[in-house]
């Protein structure tokens, strides 16, 4: 599926690249690596570290044939390729909701959920009708060392989980191969709905939502067709979320 891959030493963002190739006309299963960014994007507005060398930084242009009410599914397809391709090197992974891929801070006895940490995250961009571009970052060789202190509980890698560095092609390769699956089926009409709720790690877990709005804690419960996520509140209610921050407690 995968039809080209444009590989830069350094970008500002590979969805911005991405986005200009979609615009100029450039077919779906175009992909574009950097090995560094110097401007990359996270979710709701924030920056995205990727250091040179160490990480993996890949947007995909997808012409999606599925309505575009559909689209916001993309997500999940992402987010199910990048936990199947660290699963793959022998790593633990799941994903925190919305999309933020989780790995464990060693492999073997860890204490609670709420000790994994984050080792990529995915930031869709849509162009409707006419494309969308997929991005996804995974942190594979940075060392505790090279990450900034006040992140060193919060972001992981690869390499420091299992303790050995890691060669990148491999988790590229296992990537490119479980996206390519995950969007062909998808793209024919699957529901992974439920495929992805199972790749999450907070599900029957107490969970606090940071929205705009305000702090909420309750049990994650499940999730919607579109993603939302259903938290049960102390009161016996439940709430639905369809953007916002979630921390495991404990
Ligand atoms: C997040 O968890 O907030 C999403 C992070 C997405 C990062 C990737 S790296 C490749 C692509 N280019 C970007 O600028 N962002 C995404």
């Amino acid at each position: 599926w995968i039809r080209e891959i444009y590989l830069y030493p350094e970008v500002g963002s590979t969805n911005d690249v991405a986005r200009d190739l979609g615009d100029m006309g450039a077919p779906e299963g175009v992909a574009v690596l950097a090995d560094a960014q110097t401007r990359g994007r996270g979710r709701a507005g924030r920056s995205w570290w990727t250091p040179p060398g160490h990480a993996i930084a890949l947007s995909l242009l997808v012409r999606p044939r599925r309505p575009v009410a559909d689209w916001p599914q993309l997500g999940m397809v992402a987010g199910l390729a990048a936990v199947e391709a660290v699963r793959g090197i022998g790593c633990p992974a799941g994903l925190k909701w919305p999309n933020d891929l989780m790995i464990p801070p060693v492999i073997g006895e860890v204490p609670s959920l709420a000790a994994w940490r984050k080792a990529g995250g995915i930031l869709v961009e849509s162009f409707p009708p006419a494309f969308a571009v997929i991005g996804i970052g995974i942190n594979v060789n940075i060392w505790p060392e090279e990450i900034p202190p006040d992140l060193r509980e919060i972001l992981g890698s690869l390499s420091q989980t299992l303790g050995l560095p890691i060669p990148r092609l491999a988790v590229l390769k296992g990537l490119l191969r479980a996206f390519a699956s995950l969007y062909l089926e998808w793209n024919a009409g699957a529901r992974l709905v439920e495929r992805w709720a199972a790749a999450l790690i907070m599900l029957g877990r107490p969970v606090r939502v940071l929205t705009p709005e305000g702090a909420c804690e309750g049990i994650a419960e499940g999730v919607d067709e579109g993603g939302g996520l259903r938290v049960r509140l102390p009161d016996g209610r439940e709430q639905r979320f369809h953007a916002g921050e979630v921390s495991l407690r404990g």
